[in-house]
C-alpha cells in the first residue's frame, strides 16, 4: 500500500490525467472526455480519484440509478499501480460514503464483463454478489454480469 495515497473528489484539473488513464486501457472505447467534466459537476461525491503527489493513479465513477440504487459506472487503476489495493480503497470509500447516508442509497450495482476475473474478484472481496448475467447488456455481443452490494 502506498503511504501518501489520497482518495478525494475529482477536480476539473484532473481530467487530462483521467483521459490518459482511460485511453491507456480502453483505447477508443473509453468514456469521452466531456463525461468526466460533466460527472465532476453533476455527481462530485461519486467521482473520486486516488492520487499520490498529484498523480492520478485511478478513479471511480458512480451515478444514481432508479430508486435507491447507485451504479458504479467505472473503476480504473493505472496499469503500473494495479495489485496494490487502490481499487479496493476506492470501492471502500464509496461504500463508506453511502453507509453514511443510508436514506439516499441502499444498494450499489454494477455491470462487469464475465471474463474480467480481476474485477469480479475485487467486487466479491468487497461484499458484492452476482445477481444475473445479461446477454447484449452493453450492445450486441457484450454480455455483462450484474453485481450488487
Ligand atoms: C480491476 C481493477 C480495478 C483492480 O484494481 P487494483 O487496484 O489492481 O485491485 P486491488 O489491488 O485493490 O485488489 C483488490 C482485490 O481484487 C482482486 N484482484 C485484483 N486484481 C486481481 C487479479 N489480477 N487477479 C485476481 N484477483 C485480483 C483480489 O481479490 C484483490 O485482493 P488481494 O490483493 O487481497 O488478493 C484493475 O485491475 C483495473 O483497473 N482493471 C482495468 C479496468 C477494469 O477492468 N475495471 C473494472 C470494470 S467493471
Amino acid at each position: 500500500m502506498q503511504t501518501d495515497l489520497t482518495i478525494r473528489q475529482a477536480r476539473a484539473a484532473d481530467v487530462p490525467q483521467l483521459e490518459a488513464l482511460e485511453r491507456e486501457t480502453y483505447a477508443l472505447e473509453g468514456y469521452p472526455t466531456a463525461l468526466f467534466y460533466q460527472a465532476i459537476a453533476q455527481w462530485p461525491e461519486f467521482t473520486t480519484v486516488a492520487t499520490q503527489t498529484n498523480r492520478v493513479l485511478g478513479y471511480l465513477l458512480a451515478a444514481p440509478g432508479t430508486n435507491d440504487e447507485l451504479w458504479i459506472m467505472s473503476l480504473l487503476i493505472d496499469t503500473r499501480a494495479r495489485g496494490q489495493g487502490i481499487g479496493a480503497l476506492l470501492v471502500r470509500h464509496l461504500i463508506d460514503h453511502i453507509n453514511q447516508s443510508p436514506n439516499q442509497f441502499k444498494h450499489l450495482k454494477l455491470s462487469v464483463s464475465p471474463t474480467n476475473l480481476a474485477a469480479i474478484a475485487l467486487y466479491k472481496k468487497m461484499g458484492f454478489s452476482k445477481q444475473s448475467l445479461i446477454d447484449d447488456f452493453l450492445g450486441p455481443g457484450e454480455p455483462r454480469l450484474i453485481m450488487r452490494y
